[in-house]
């Protein structure tokens, strides 16, 4: 197997370790979603500016893209821009779109060699137009690839979504090729702009923030919640081992009653992320 290389160090023989033993006690989310806030404290804390956060970020953004392809989680969803971050200093949002044109033109290659697929979700034609021309090429570049697919949440809001559903799904009676009588929550899904991507198993929110943020609203119906107090820049492969171990003691019932349950609620079986 090809030498995995996006950190561009060899993995230690004690994180072989860890992810084989994660690997063994339960199972790994599929499909993974982050919202990686804390970049600005985390440089507030630091005595630095707040662009520093964010380029530090980037290399979490490294660890974790890497350990989750070695661990087999087929999807990777991060949070990157809000619709509503348009609304911070131009400064700022200058930087930012400065640092992702940076990160694509030094990672796109490096996703490519290790056989991840990069795709966006959002307003793109918002961003500058050198901005849009990188995120193509990374996109061109890397769509057949199938280990992970790692998809970038850009100018993304959770109503602008459903919103945009909404607006394609209303054309479609507006021509009397659909009643409105058959439009049904599997439709509407198909219509958002994860269509093709299972719901999130599991999101995870750094800088110990009780709240969604606009992130994915529809998708996030029975997705478990994890969020831990650490700042974006400090979440490494470590934390994320954490967070999947949490998850691997959840009980997710989807709104029935554990299927290893008798009507006295006692339990015939171990929980379901947990392997026997
Ligand atoms: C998250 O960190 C990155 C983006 C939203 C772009 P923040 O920039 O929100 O950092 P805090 O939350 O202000 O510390
Ligand atoms: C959420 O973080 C958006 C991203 C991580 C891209 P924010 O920092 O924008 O969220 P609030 O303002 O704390 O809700
Ligand atoms: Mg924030």
């Amino acid at each position: 197997m090809k030498k995995f290389t996006l950190t561009n160090t060899v993995q230690s023989k004690e994180d072989q370790e860890k992810q084989l033993n994660l690997k063994k006690a339960g199972e790994i989310p599929e499909h993974i979603a982050i919202i990686m806030d804390g970049n600005g404290r985390w440089a507030k804390s630091k005595g630095s500016i707040r662009l520093h956060g964010h380029k530090v970020g980037v290399d979490s953004v490294r660890d974790i893209t890497e350990s989750c392809a070695q661990l087999g989680v087929k999807y990777l969803t991060l949070y990157a821009f809000s619709t509503e971050n348009w609304g911070r200093p131009s400064a700022e949002v200058r930087g930012l779109m400065r640092l992702l044109v940076s990160s694509l033109r030094k990672e796109a290659e490096n996703l490519h060699k290790n056989d991840i697929k990069m795709v966006t979700i959002g307003q793109m034609e918002k961003f500058p137009k050198d901005c849009q021309k990188e995120l193509q090429e990374a996109i061109d570049l890397t769509k057949d690839n199938t280990r992970l697919q790692l998809c970038l949440a850009l100018s993304y809001s959770g109503r602008w979504d459903i919103t945009e559903a909404v607006k394609k799904i209303a054309e479609h009676v507006k021509e009397g090729r659909l009643d409105p009588a058959l439009i049904n929550d599997q439709m509407i899904a198909e219509h958002l702009s994860t269509a093709d991507v299972p719901d999130p198993d599991l999101i995870i929110r750094t800088s110990g923030e009780y709240r969604i943020s606009n992130f994915l609203l529809w998708q996030l119906a029975y997705s478990e919640l994890y969020i831990t107090k650490q700042f974006w820049p400090d979440f490494r492969r470590d934390e994320l081992y954490e967070a999947i171990e949490s998850y691997q003691s959840r009980d997710r019932r989807f709104g029935k009653i554990n299927n290893g349950e008798d009507e006295k609620g006692l339990s015939t079986r171990l929980l379901k992320n947990k392997k026997k």
